[in-house]
């Protein structure tokens, strides 16, 4: 069916007393967002308009189509933040939790790698287990910028250990800028694939763009489905107005939760497919509101791992948090009548993991809502391509309505860049010896430190 259903009951009055927020408030909040969405339609953000442009699709599948019939084995992704959390959160969502361990899971698909750290522990501990398949493997590389020294290391790294193999440059993928940024300059020089991030998307809001869905065609996800999602969300967010809008009501509020010091958003999916959606908007939420000494601050939970570790905050700790609950079960375990002479597990005999899952989900919102702590739930009949499409494209406007609100650009980083600058200084980068000194100035201060 592909349904996502809203409930924001636990977030009003009614529901959570003075800890909700006010019917008025709430319209005079949604009314600023609905006039300010006018404005937004006659001119949209260049991402509002990737579900229906579909940015470079027929270059993705037939680079997708070539690579696959080389027999891949791995498939190495290097990029971060923005760049790799979309296709974690797809590959999180679509793909079977087990894929990398067994062929039968993977369908013939490569193994896959996203390394979005450099630790070089797990970095070495990567490199060993592809090498052996070195010349089956498939590099993707992907920097909006084209500078990010995270990406373009491990590059330069895993450049040396493909070039060894026949037919490498075949196998290796550049997704960046269409003109600026040094992974440009290597591929004009060494004739590697490349794609782009369309003009005016930001990494963060590049999820329906190559970024995301490149890697998602290599692993045979429905990149049509995900977009006709997309498309459909767009649809609801124009078509429906007032708090029918799902895109205004949550944004509304979250900046008014936000507003009332209730300025911790933790996003909590019962669904370990959602595992990755809650990383992903974290750092989308994050990375574009909190700036000037404004913005939420997101936080994931596991539902139900962490009813027996953060929960207990959530319900009688300070009144100072959102929870935004995310619910899917399909799949159906049986429990069978184990230990028939315990009256004590009675209760779970002949029942379903389902079931039980479902009544945890019920008894957190129960729980955190007698106590005071606000909540809404989105609950999704299924995790599809096409529903996953719909929440990234929902929770991107959610974000851009809420930098609105809050009243700040939510399209750059300036307090990411400085920490990119200190970087390169410190590693030496040419051009950046003034920033170098000042970098070691700042380190010569003298530490308060401890040691053991
Ligand atoms: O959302 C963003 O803009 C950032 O998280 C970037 O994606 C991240 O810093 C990586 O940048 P780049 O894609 O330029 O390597």
């Amino acid at each position: 069916m592909n349904t996502i259903t809203l409930d924001i009951t636990n977030a009003l009055p009614d529901g959570v007393g003075e800890n909700g927020i006010g019917r008025k408030e709430l319209e005079e909040t949604i009314a600023r967002l609905s006039e300010h969405f006018s404005k937004l339609i006659a001119s949209p953000m260049p991402f509002m308009m990737l579900p229906s442009t579909r940015f470079q699709f027929d270059e993705m599948r037939s680079l997708a189509d070539k690579i696959g019939k080389m027999g891949i084995k791995n498939m190495v992704l290097l990029g971060i933040g923005g760049s790799s959390l979309g296709t974690q959160t797809i590959y999180d969502a679509l793909l079977d939790p087990f894929h990398n361990h067994e062929e039968r899971f993977r369908g013939g698909k490569p193994r896959y790698f996203i390394l979005d750290n450099i630790d070089p522990h797990k970095m070495g501990a990567i490199i060993e287990t592809v090498l052996p398949d070195i010349d089956k493997t498939v590099l993707v590389v992907i920097s909006k910028s084209g500078e990010t020294p995270e990406t373009i290391s491990q590059f330069m790294i895993f450049k040396e250990l493909m070039k060894k193999s026949p037919g490498f440059q075949e196998r290796i993928v550049l997704i960046t800028d269409r003109e600026k940024g040094i992974l440009n300059k290597i591929a004009a020089k060494e004739g590697f694939s490349v794609l782009n991030v369309p003009d005016g998307v930001g990494g963060r809001f590049s999820v329906l763009t190559p970024v995301g869905l490149f890697p998602c065609a290599l692993m045979g996800i429905n990149i049509d489905k995900m977009c006709a999602g997309a498309a459909g969300m767009a649809a609801h967010i124009t078509r429906y107005d007032g708090d029918e809008n799902m895109a205004f009501v949550i944004a509304a509020i979250l900046c008014l939760m936000d507003k009332k010091g209730k300025n911790i958003h933790v996003l909590m999916p019962y669904c370990e497919r959602l595992s990755g959606f809650a990383d992903w908007f974290r750092q989308l939420e994050a990375e574009s509101l909190g700036k000037k000494g404004f913005g939420p601050t997101p936080t994931k939970s596991m539902g139900v791992t962490d009813q027996h570790s953060q929960l207990q905050l959530y319900v009688e700790g300070p009144k100072d948090k959102c929870i935004v609950l995310f619910y899917s079960a399909t799949r159906e375990v049986p429990i069978p009548a184990s230990f028939d002479y315990l009256d004590d597990v009675a209760y779970l005999a002949n029942k379903d993991m389902k079931d039980l899952f479902h009544a945890e989900f019920q008894g957190t919102r129960l729980s955190l809502t007698q106590a005071g702590t606000p909540n809404i739930s989105l609950v999704l009949d299924e995790v599809t391509d096409y529903n996953l499409g719909a929440l990234f494209y929902l929770f991107e406007m959610v974000t851009l309505l809420m930098g609105h609100l809050i009243g700040v650009n939510a399209f750059d980083q300036p307090g990411v860049e400085q920490g990119k600058i200190y970087t390169k200084a410190m590693m030496g980068k040419k051009g950046l010896e003034k920033e170098r000194r000042h970098t070691e100035e700042l380190l010569s201060k003298p530490a308060k430190a401890i040691v053991f």
